[in-house]
């Protein structure tokens, strides 16, 4: 069988950093592996019209949100061979998902594996909106000294209401972390939450039409889906509370590109943080790389050193599993017998 892995070029620190799994040539350390069980194990950065003549050889394709291939329909249509799709992290939305369960595929993430690397990048970005870090810091580079440039629109994170949307794995995550800076916490999520649960994460439910104008920061942690798409548009942009900042470590289409270049032009939003771009990688002239009052990086929260030994061990177990004719864990399941099966992306397909 025909293992095919699609990621980012690791260049230098391909060898330099040998724990940087999740880079093409290092192939997550599973090449002798592969090979131990008798199949072929292919890596390759190409995510264009190269990387066609892959996808129609191969069994198992392993896809990696940081630098996506994006397995549309019509690719599908041309791969007679495949199975498996998986994720090397969290998010499966670079694969059509409704012409993946009509082929009758297997569609599996590592569940789990980055949640506390997005976690941490949350709390990172909300306070470097919150305090104006990035022009704080090109201020030392450019050798200046403007205090009052740089104050003049920073805050204290204490006592500000973030409201979190899509309150699972990575939004409970937050939730906790934020509980040391004394703010109040909303959410908004399609599963709404126990009491018990409520209580001990000390967050309140809201619809979304509330939460949206009561908070002075939110977080975007729930999966894009066809419901997510585009979500935050200029309707629900407008909705927010005028110079609230808004922080998507999500997906970048959760978010309406042009939208919120205007957002924050006109003041709506004081400031956007987040790593995920639609498309990726993010393209020279991408407006978010030069609208004001940002604090972007690119799509790294989830690929720390030690989510991609995570994330690596995970695809490990998955294509043991599957060489050994095993079910996958079902933690893992996206897509298992025609149909969505994971209740974070439960929706109707046609
Ligand atoms: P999860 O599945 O544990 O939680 C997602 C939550 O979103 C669930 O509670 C679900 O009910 C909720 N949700 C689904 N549809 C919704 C809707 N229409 N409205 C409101 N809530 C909705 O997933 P996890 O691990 O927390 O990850 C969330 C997302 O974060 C992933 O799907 C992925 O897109 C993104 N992610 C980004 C990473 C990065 O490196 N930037 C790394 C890992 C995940």
């Amino acid at each position: 069988m025909k293992v095919v892995w699609i990621a980012y070029p690791g260049g230098a620190a391909a060898k330099q950093v040998p724990e940087l799994l999740g880079c093409a040539e290092n192939a997550l350390g599973l090449r002798e592996f592969v090979a131990a069980k008798g199949h072929e194990l292919v890596s390759t950065s190409e995510t264009g019209p190269a990387l066609e003549p892959l996808l129609a050889e191969a069994t198992v394709v392993i896809a990696t949100p940081f630098w996506p291939a994006y397995i549309t329909r019509e690719r599908l249509a041309k791969m007679p061979n495949v199975r498996l799709l998986l994720t090397a992290g969290v998010g499966s939305d670079h694969f059509d998902l409704a012409a993946a369960a009509e082929r009758g595929l297997t569609v599996a993430e590592v569940t789990g594996s980055n949640v506390v690397s997005v976690a941490e990048h949350v709390v990172l970005q909300i306070l470097a909106l919150v305090r104006n870090f990035v022009p704080g810091y090109q201020e030392v580079v450019s050798g200046g000294w403007d205090i009052a440039k740089v104050a003049a629109r920073s805050h204290d994170l204490e006592g500000m209401t973030v409201g979190i949307v899509g309150m699972g794995r990575i939004g409970q995550r937050v939730a906790e972390r934020l509980r040391p800076f004394d703010v109040k916490v909303l959410y908004y999520d399609n599963r709404r939450l126990s009491t018990v649960e409520e209580g001990v994460l000390e967050v309140r439910y809201r619809s979304l039409d509330a939460l949206l104008p009561a908070c002075d920061v939110v977080s975007i942690n729930a999966p894009l889906t066809p419901a997510t798409d585009r979500l935050f548009n200029a309707a629900r942009l407008a909705k927010m509370k005028r110079g609230a900042y808004l922080v998507n470590t999500a997906r970048g289409r959760i978010v309406d590109t042009a939208a919120l270049v205007e957002a924050l032009q006109s003041g709506q939003l004081a400031g956007y943080a987040g790593d995920v771009w639609y498309p990726q990688p993010a393209p020279k002239d991408h407006p978010w790389r030069t609208m004001p009052h940002h604090a972007m990086t690119p799509h790294v929260s989830g690929t720390t050193l030690e989510a991609q030994a995570r994330y690596a061990a995970g695809i490990r177990d998955c294509l043991e599993r599957f060489f050994d004719g095993q079910p996958l864990d079902r933690d893992y399941l996206i897509v298992e017998k025609g149909k969505v099966v994971s209740p974070s992306y439960s929706y109707a397909f046609g």
